[in-house]
């Protein structure tokens, strides 16, 4: 682990001042529980925010005494529920939100382990409120609440099945596709008329919770790895990159899919990948 959130190096104080809401840190694996850590490393105050369901199941108040920050309970396909965390949030942080983190997916046709051919679509319509519509959601009520501070920054966790067949990813490469034109979106509207960005990054496959649900992950991962000139990117490595894109240092970025993912994405045949 980088930092003991009650013992702080400030490594570059590049998010010093600011403040941010983090959805999705569920336990220690979760790529979201990194950019918090690392958001308060750099300085930031945050407030932290999941489902009821998994503030019981996970480890989420460990991160939040940790981090020396409230949790606030809200399911993201709620605009209720947004707009109360929207507003508890402000209260706690003490002014306009300069960044926030969209850490959310989740496909019951997946964890029920339905083949995409034989999809069942009330599920499909849950995977794409879950992991997509609820960010137009998001985007919705901190616009409407005039939320964001200038220049701030609202980043989605993406994943390359929104552009290539990715056998295993099901109706969740739909999600994510749908993730990547909200950003585009509402990135054009929200950036003429109140300078917020807002981008999606696209993280290579992760050994997180979300992650190992997908059929195949095991294999997936070391394909992926051995195709990358520079190998996976890790859950903290993709914290490192969210904490840039929050910060000062790229006021002029949005409505990007940002792939984090050692190059995999731009690689065709890799001789070291065809000997393994
Ligand atoms: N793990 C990977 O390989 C990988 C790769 C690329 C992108 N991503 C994306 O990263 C994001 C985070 O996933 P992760 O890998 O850290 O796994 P994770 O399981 O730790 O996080 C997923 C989170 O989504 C939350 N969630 C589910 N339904 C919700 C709802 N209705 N409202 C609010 N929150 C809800 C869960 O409680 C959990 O905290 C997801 O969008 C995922 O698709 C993951």
């Amino acid at each position: 682990m980088r930092c003991n959130c009650n013992n702080f190096t400030m490594a570059y104080n590049l998010l010093k001042g600011k403040r941010g809401v983090i959805f999705g840190a569920l336990n220690e694996q979760s790529i979201a529980w990194k950019v918090a850590e690392r958001a308060v490393e750099e300085g930031a105050q945050i407030v932290l925010t999941n489902t009821p369901v998994a503030l019981r199941i996970g480890a989420v108040s460990k991160l939040s005494e940790r981090c020396n920050t409230i949790i606030i309970p809200a399911d993201a396909t709620s605009v209720e529920d947004l707009k109360n965390l929207v507003d508890k949030a402000m209260d706690h942080l003490g002014g306009k939100i300069d960044f926030v983190l969209h850490s959310v997916g989740m496909s019951p046709n997946i964890r029920k382990n339905i083949p995409y051919e034989k999809i069942d679509y009330n599920n499909f319509f849950k995977t794409i409120d879950i992991s997509a519509l609820s960010f137009h959601k998001l985007l919705q009520v901190l616009y409407e609440k005039d939320a964001m501070a200038e220049y701030g920054s609202v980043i989605a966790l993406s994943y390359i099945a929104a552009q290539r067949a990715v056998e295993g990813y099901s109706d969740m490469a739909e999600a994510k596709a749908m993730l990547e034109s909200i950003a585009r979106s509402f990135g054009a509207i929200y950036g003429r008329k109140r300078k917020v960005r807002i981008n999606t990054v696209s993280q290579s496959p992760t050994l997180t919770t979300a992650g190992q649900g997908i059929a195949g992950m095991a294999d997936m991962y070391n394909h992926t790895n051995n195709l990358s000139p520079l190998g996976n990117a890790s859950a903290e490595e993709c914290a490192d990159y969210v904490v840039t894109l929050f910060s000062d240092l790229t006021r002029k970025v949005t409505m990007q899919n940002l792939y984090h993912d050692g190059g995999y994405s731009t690689m065709g045949i890799s001789a070291e990948g065809l000997k393994k």
